[in-house]
């Protein structure tokens, strides 16, 4: 494991050497996004001031230049799921992205009256949403695995929704709310027993810990860039490319065609087949350097954050009144809390005052807060180049809010 020390990785990121409101920034909203090294911020430099050009299309230099790039990109994320080619990583604008390609692509053609959805309850509604409206569009079904009080799913009613009639499976490898690790090889090899298309929403998990797409055996996996150090407006939906080369695309343009003619037209294979017009082209290049930054890291940078999640929890458990929302016993370094008496935008407030960026609210995550009885949490998210002495600002400014708000 390479040497990990945290001081040494922060001055790899600009922006945690600002201030905010008269502190030193704390950024604790990495679950939201997450911060970027100077390396990605140079590349989109780079690529703009050096290489810019459209890719896969012109004859000269730069544009020969832009594609490498491009492409080379993509093999930085098939090594970062562990796979061997790069044939099923398409590039989208994000995990949302890629899960409505899926529901659209693959649902339009395999879902009929009868079929079932099996989602879980502490689904985001990105993975909600998009099954709920092509379930109707279909007339499938889409079932709820219940979770456990303390926020994992509850694997024996999972095991028991499945059925013949289930044709696909979606659920995130970590909940973005509460910060629960799914046992996501596990819930596959459940669904796939049972028949089903797997699909997991990988948003939450890219950023925190290693992700091996072919020892999980899912059938799709999307992430988005921005949570995983790269930029804006990127991210992957992998999918088993033979799947994806028997979906129709959603949308036609520049690249994904094979023969144009006004008799008829013709696609090409993934992933070119759902990169219609001109893709992001810089946001590519900066996820790649991301992810080639964050790779070598990548185990250090668990164990740190795991550091920081033992830290935290004992910390503001320590606090009166406060509650947290999610005690499964793996988890991410994520942690969802309401205090007594205060609701959760004014402890976001009054910690944005010190400088600390927290998320507070329903986390897009509403089915699950109703579950809990809640109408949302403040939600603290670190990444690995969070400290310890940040989770103390965090300890002592709750203790603070908490005496403001009693
Ligand atoms: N899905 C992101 C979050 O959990 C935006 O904050």
């Amino acid at each position: 494991m390479p040497v990990f020390d945290v001081a040494t990785v922060r001055k790899d990121f600009p922006i945690l050497g600002r201030s905010v409101r008269g502190h030193p920034l704390t950024y604790l909203d990495n679950a939201a996004t997450s911060q970027k090294p100077l390396a990605v911020i140079k590349a989109l430099e780079r690529y703009y001031s050096e290489q810019n050009a459209n890719v896969h299309r012109g004859v000269h230099l730069l544009s020969e230049e832009a594609t490498t790039a491009y492409e080379a990109a993509r093999g930085s994320v098939a090594k970062f799921l562990g796979l061997k080619d790069t044939s099923g990583c398409v590039f989208v604008r994000g995990a949302t992205e890629g899960i409505n390609l899926v529901a659209e692509c693959w649902g339009r053609t395999h879902l009929k009256a009868g079929d079932e959805i099996l989602l879980t309850h502490l689904e985001h509604h990105a993975n909600i949403v998009p099954w709920q409206v092509i379930a109707e569009r279909t007339g499938a079904k889409v079932l709820v695995t219940p979770v456990t009080p303390r926020g994992e799913v509850d694997l024996v009613a999972f095991k028991g929704l499945l059925s013949a009639r289930t044709k696909l499976v979606a659920f995130a490898h970590v909940s973005n709310a509460l910060g629960t690790v799914n046992p996501a090889a596990e819930m596959t090899r459940l669904a796939k027993a049972a028949g089903a298309v797997v699909l997991i929403d990988g948003c939450q998990s890219a950023a925190h810990f290693k992700v091996d797409v072919p020892a999980l055996g899912c059938d799709f996996y999307a992430f988005s860039g921005h949570k995983t150090f790269g930029p804006t407006g990127i991210g992957v939906l992998w999918g088993r490319p033979e799947l994806l080369d028997a979906m129709p695309p959603y949308q036609f343009g520049g690249d994904m065609i094979r023969k144009v003619d006004f008799a008829g037209t013709t696609f090409r294979e993934a992933p070119e087949r759902f990169e219609a017009g001109t893709p992001d082209i810089s946001g590519a290049i900066g996820l790649g350097v991301a992810l080639e930054y964050f790779m070598p890291i990548q185990a250090a940078a668990h164990a740190h954050e795991q550091v920081l999640l033992a830290a935290a929890t004992e910390r503001l458990k320590a606090i009166k009144g406060l509650t947290i929302v999610g005690e499964a016993p793996e988890k991410v370094a994520v942690i969802s809390f309401n205090i007594e008496g205060g609701h959760p935008h004014d402890i976001g407030t009054l910690l944005d005052a010190d400088g600390i960026a927290i998320r507070t609210g329903h986390h897009c995550c509403m089915p699950l807060m109703k579950h809990y009885g809640l109408s949302g949490t403040a939600r603290a998210s670190f990444a690995f180049y969070n400290t310890l002495e940040e989770v103390d600002r965090l300890a002592v400014s709750l203790e603070k809010a908490r005496k403001m708000m009693a």
